[in-house]
């Protein structure tokens, strides 16, 4: 209890100082929100998606969960994709990943976690996919470094594959689709070279980022 009185205190300080800064900050914000990104993003707690980028409250529309992956039966991750895009009319998705990913640490194991096994399923079928590209890697944290990225790009090729991305696009909405991935070890973001904003960029898009080398 005393840990969460912390936290509360914490808070009252934190808002105090945000309104010190701007006193129209909290009610220009409670009015709406207008966040130009949709961030995926694991709940990794080292990877804030909002602080690591620098921006404010507002700015950035947000979904985490282990591993970032999006499953195309996922209500959860597809409501807050369609919501962000057909609603709050965001214009860039991010799929960002990490380094040092428990989660896709954890895939590469054989050991049992529980529950959280058969979310992991869906890194291990990434990690069979790309099997022999992954083999050829020798030392194993850049082969763990490899899969992480592979995750993210595969990701992302799954939200291009949702009906809302596909309906957005057919509408001819300017709607781009990214891949990212962060390090832990040095705070900074990486760029996985997979930008789709279309289904003709697809193939392309993805040849460039599956051949790119180990970006660390
Ligand atoms: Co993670």
């Amino acid at each position: 209890m005393e840990n969460l009185k912390y936290l509360l205190k914490r808070n009252r300080a934190w808002a105090a100082r945000t309104s010190a800064n701007d006193p129209n900050f909290f009610s220009a914000l409670s009015r709406q929100q207008t966040p130009k990104y949709l961030w995926i993003g694991c709940s990794d707690s080292r990877v804030p998606a909002t602080q690591i980028v620098d921006l404010l409250p507002g700015e950035i529309f947000v979904h985490r969960n282990v591993a970032n992956i999006i499953v195309h039966t996922d209500l959860n991750c597809l409501s807050v994709i369609q919501y962000a895009i057909e609603v709050l009319k965001v214009k860039y998705v991010i799929v960002c990943g990490h380094y040092g990913c428990g989660g896709v640490q954890a895939a590469l194991q054989n050991q049992r976690h529980g529950l959280i096994d058969n979310w992991l399923r869906h890194i291990q079928d990434v990690h069979e996919k790309y099997r022999k590209q992954l083999q050829a890697i020798t030392n194993e944290t850049d082969r763990i470094k490899r899969l992480c990225e592979l995750n993210v790009i595969e990701q992302v090729i799954h939200v291009c594959q949702t009906t809302i991305v596909q309906d957005a696009w057919s509408r001819g909405l300017p709607l781009s689709i990214h891949g990212w991935i962060y390090s832990i070890f040095d705070g900074l973001l990486r760029d996985l070279n997979m930008h789709v904003s279309g289904n003709e960029e697809l193939e392309s898009c993805y040849g460039k980022a599956i051949a790119g080398i180990l970006t660390v």
